[in-house]
């Protein structure tokens, strides 16, 4: 095992069987409706990939890309979009897909912004969640993949200083391999 792993949190396997699971339900629950999959780059696109090829309704993929006001390790709640979704979502069932729920800002943001673009319904869907982080308390998450532990984690699209995004498994670095404001606990960094 690489030197900087400093245990495995969720296996490949583990993930897999999950995500199944997952797209079967948002299946069974988006039934003769067609959905618009939203991904948050950068973090949800591996997810995101394995997801949709267990979705078995019609649908399209759109991306945004945002950046939160704060400093690197603590979100603020105020969401910059860097980039905005290609096309409108005005009268879709739409699903947001994120890799993690930490505070829960910027989710709450996300949703509050394309809400206003009148979507027929919208959901989310996170593969991990953090609940001893959550600082929204009535975020919703209607399909979530896994809860987990305050610790930092990367892999399967999170990254630390845009590492590791490449493992088909979640793990925990050694600390030696993050930097102090990481070590003290602040925030996640997917
Ligand atoms: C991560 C994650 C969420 C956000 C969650 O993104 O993908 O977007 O942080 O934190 P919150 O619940 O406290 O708001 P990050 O800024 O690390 O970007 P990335 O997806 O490009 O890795």
């Amino acid at each position: 095992m690489e030197e900087f792993i400093e245990r495995i949190l969720i296996t490949e396997e583990d993930i897999q069987k999950r995500v199944r699971e997952l797209g079967s339900a948002i299946t069974r629950d988006y039934q003769g409706t067609e959905l618009r999959v939203v991904g948050v780059l950068r973090g949800a696109f591996i997810f995101m990939a394995d997801l949709v090829r267990n979705i078995r309704v019609p649908l399209s993929v759109d991306f945004m890309s945002i950046s939160s006001y704060g400093d690197e390790c603590e979100t603020s709640g105020i969401v910059r979009i860097l980039k905005d979704l290609d096309k409108p979502i005005t009268g879709r069932h739409v699903l947001i897909v994120e890799d993690i729920v930490d505070t829960g800002l910027t989710l709450r943001h996300l949703k509050e912004v394309l809400s206003t673009r009148g979507p027929a319904s919208l959901r989310i869907c996170a593969l991990l969640s953090k609940p001893e982080r959550r600082v929204v308390q009535d975020l919703r998450i209607d399909y979530l993949g896994f809860e987990i532990p305050n610790c930092f984690v990367v892999g399967y699209g999170l990254d630390y200083a845009e590492r590791y995004r490449n493992y088909p498994f979640i793990f925990v670095l050694r600390p030696e391999y993050y930097s102090d404001a990481q070590r003290e606990g602040k925030g996640q960094g997917g």
